[in-house]
């Protein structure tokens, strides 16, 4: 009987057996722990002596487990877990795969979450998966090889995850004779790599897993060494959480109006302590209210902490929605809309600076765009190299702006807070894990100037209404061609126009951009944003571009008001716009002289929900430009 128990609740652990165990813990005597190196290094033996060495749990501590894990749901106290599965969720609803391995054991004095992620090449996300919530990370070495590159790389994730504390285990005492002199030279030589990296905690033991010297016990095989063995080390070592010091957040993730006077913002407090009698700010509204009751499943508290799961009742009367961000009042979080953040990547691919993603912190979710990418770090070197994209595991400082004011705190002081993911706005797959590192400017201090005329007064005195009629479609498709033509009737008509076109464009204004395809996003946002400029001076606007990804075609869309963007695809199929080949760009593409070019080596993302759809191949300009116009009077633009 003791047996199973214990297998069961060492096995891997499924999410939801994960869910359970930890709802019914308390969180105090439990430790998360982070596992880097390779089979190599004989992880998977040092894992599974743990486990199995974790039998000497005590009966009466087992029936507590026992019994704690029948009172699944009931049990409220076990609050800290949920920080760990709240995590899991988030992740397994951004359809991360999570390649992370969960195993749970305990001892007599305490209870452990191993997160075991793959040691090879492709871990980076994998670890940053596992490890956002570990409070140490256990990293193996060999004895014979010592620090290598992995370790370095392992290492350097480890303190970009903020993980503070980090036990060497120098595994495979045995196989170098247990020598104190190889002991001592390799956990001086981590010693000053991590002194680079700021984890300034660092514990060196020797071990032999296989053997089992050092693992539960002291070895008598290395007399010479005095500090405790691994297993005990792990029961005793202090636990030093950023959101236990940190000031009162939590993320409101939904209002409870069960009652007729009832209204409770519920979530997971994500920092410090919060006391009925407290006053707390609603962030980024900035409004404060001061709290008058604090309520759980299992009755009111006089007293909540990090990682515990409440509906809070204000005194008075606050406007507060899912999202928001509720902060002690005396020590509020910072607002911007603007800030730096270390962003690992974690998509097939490659990051497109100035492309909108979606950015999810906390509760809340935003439009953001990478603006500037610094550097990227050589994860294997640390050193800064210079880049324009960031690929799959690699890791970037940079600048995101962000379409509305969030509320934050640095990464390093809360992981929560500072902490977010970047999700593509088309596949939903989160592409990036990032850690803020400072707000670049107030939000507060850019306000937008109302101007006296509006668009709509000015537009008024031609008599029509704006907006901007966007042609994608292949090079050769007729875009240009169309464009003019429609231009001209529409002036016939008596309508102020302007008609942007990408080749002429790209001889001003965006003569810097070439046809990678960051460049190519980084044109469509000048442009947008020029077109929404000639909007708003009242203009029907022509805009004539390949514009050949998704997100930027509904990045411009949305940059306007509802019913002002008309997109119309132009579409000839690429054999027919090859044969045409106007400027002779298609031969030159085939030769391999030019590169990136749209339909041979550079992708096409048709629409599917363009206002209009031209069949360019079938029929002659003429008639395409008479339904576009057409369209126009029906719809009463002109
Ligand atoms: S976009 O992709 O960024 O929207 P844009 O419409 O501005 O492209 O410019 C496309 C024009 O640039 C084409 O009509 C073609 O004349 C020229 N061109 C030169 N190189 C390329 C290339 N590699 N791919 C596509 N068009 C190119």
């Amino acid at each position: 009987m003791k047996r199973r128990t214990t297998e069961a609740l060492a096995a891997d652990a499924s999410a939801r057996d994960v869910d359970a165990y930890l709802r019914a813990q308390e969180r105090k005597d439990l430790l998360r722990i982070l596992t880097c190196g390779s089979v190599d290094d004989g992880k998977s033996t040092l894992i599974g002596r743990l486990l199995y060495d974790s039998q000497l749990i005590l009966e009466d501590q087992l029936a507590a487990l026992e019994d704690d894990s029948r009172r699944v749901g009931t049990v409220k106290g076990g609050t800290d877990f949920a920080l760990l599965v709240d995590g899991l969720q988030a992740e397994r609803e951004q359809g991360i795969t999570i390649d992370v391995a969960y195993r749970y054991f305990a001892t007599a004095r305490r209870k452990f979450i191993v997160a075991d992620a793959p040691g090879h090449e492709q871990y980076t996300r994998n670890m940053a998966s596992g490890a956002s919530h570990a409070d140490l990370a256990v990293l193996l070495v060999d004895a014979r090889a010592g620090v290598v590159t992995q370790t370095r790389r392992h290492s350097y994730i480890v303190s970009l995850l903020g993980i503070r504390d980090v036990l060497l285990a120098v595994n495979k005492m045995d196989l170098v004779d247990y020598d104190q002199a190889v002991f001592e030279r390799v956990a001086t030589d981590y010693d000053s790599f991590c002194r680079q990296l700021g984890i300034d905690s660092v514990t060196s033991i020797p071990v032999s897993a296989l053997k089992g010297d050092n693992v539960v016990a002291r070895s008598d095989s290395m007399a010479w060494y005095r500090g405790p063995a691994l297993l005990p080390y792990l029961e005793s070592v202090e636990i030093r959480r950023e959101a236990d010091a940190s000031p009162f957040r939590m993320p409101v993730q939904w209002v409870n109006r069960s009652g007729p006077d009832f209204r409770g913002y519920c979530g997971t407090i994500a920092g410090g302590v919060l006391r009925p009698g407290d006053e707390v700010v609603v962030l980024p509204v900035n409004r404060t209210g001061r709290v008058r009751r604090i309520v759980t499943y299992e009755g009111e508290l006089e007293r909540a902490v990090a990682g515990q799961a409440i509906a809070l009742e204000f005194e008075e009367q606050l406007d507060v929605s899912r999202g928001d961000l509720l902060a002690a009042a005396d020590s509020p979080a910072e607002v911007t809309d603007q800030f730096q953040a270390r962003l690992i990547w974690m998509s097939d691919h490659d990051l497109m600076p100035e492309r909108q993603y979606l950015l999810k912190i906390g509760c809340h979710t935003v439009a953001a765009a990478v603006t500037e990418l610094k550097y990227r770090v050589n994860v294997n070197t640390l050193e800064h190299v210079a880049a324009k994209t960031l690929s799959l595991n690699e890791v970037g400082v940079c600048n995101l702006a962000l379409d509305r004011p969030i509320a934050y705190d640095p990464y390093a002081q809360n992981h929560t807070t500072g902490g977010f993911l970047l999700i593509d706005r088309f596949s939903n797959e989160t592409v990036g894990a990032g850690m803020i590192d400072f707000g670049l400017r107030r939000a507060t201090n850019l306000t937008w100037q109302d101007i006296d005329l509006d668009k709509v007064a000015r537009a008024g005195l031609k008599g029509q209404r704006p907006c901007v009629l966007w042609f994608t479609g292949l090079s050769g498709s007729g875009k240009s061609t169309l464009a003019n033509l429609v231009e001209r009737k529409l002036h016939a008509m008596g309508r102020h126009t302007y008609l942007l076109d990408g080749d002429n464009v790209r001889h001003g204004l965006n003569k810097d951009l070439g046809f990678t395809e960051p460049d190519r996003v980084e044109n469509i946002r000048r442009v947008a944003e020029t077109a929404r400029l000639f909007v708003d001076a009242g203009m029907i606007v022509v805009a004539s571009f390949i514009s050949p990804f998704r997100s930027e075609r509904l990045m411009a869309r949305e940059l306007m008001e509802e019913g002002e963007f008309v997109e119309i695809f132009v579409d000839a199929p690429l054999t027919v716009c090859e044969q045409r080949d106007a400027k002779g760009l298609y031969a030159k593409a085939r030769q391999g002289a030019i590169k990136n070019f749209t339909g041979i080596d550079s992708p096409y993302e048709p629409p599917d929900d363009a206002e209009i759809h031209i069949l360019n191949d079938r029929s002659p300009p003429e008639e395409g430009a008479d339904r576009v116009v057409a369209f126009l009077k029906e719809r009463g633009y002109v």
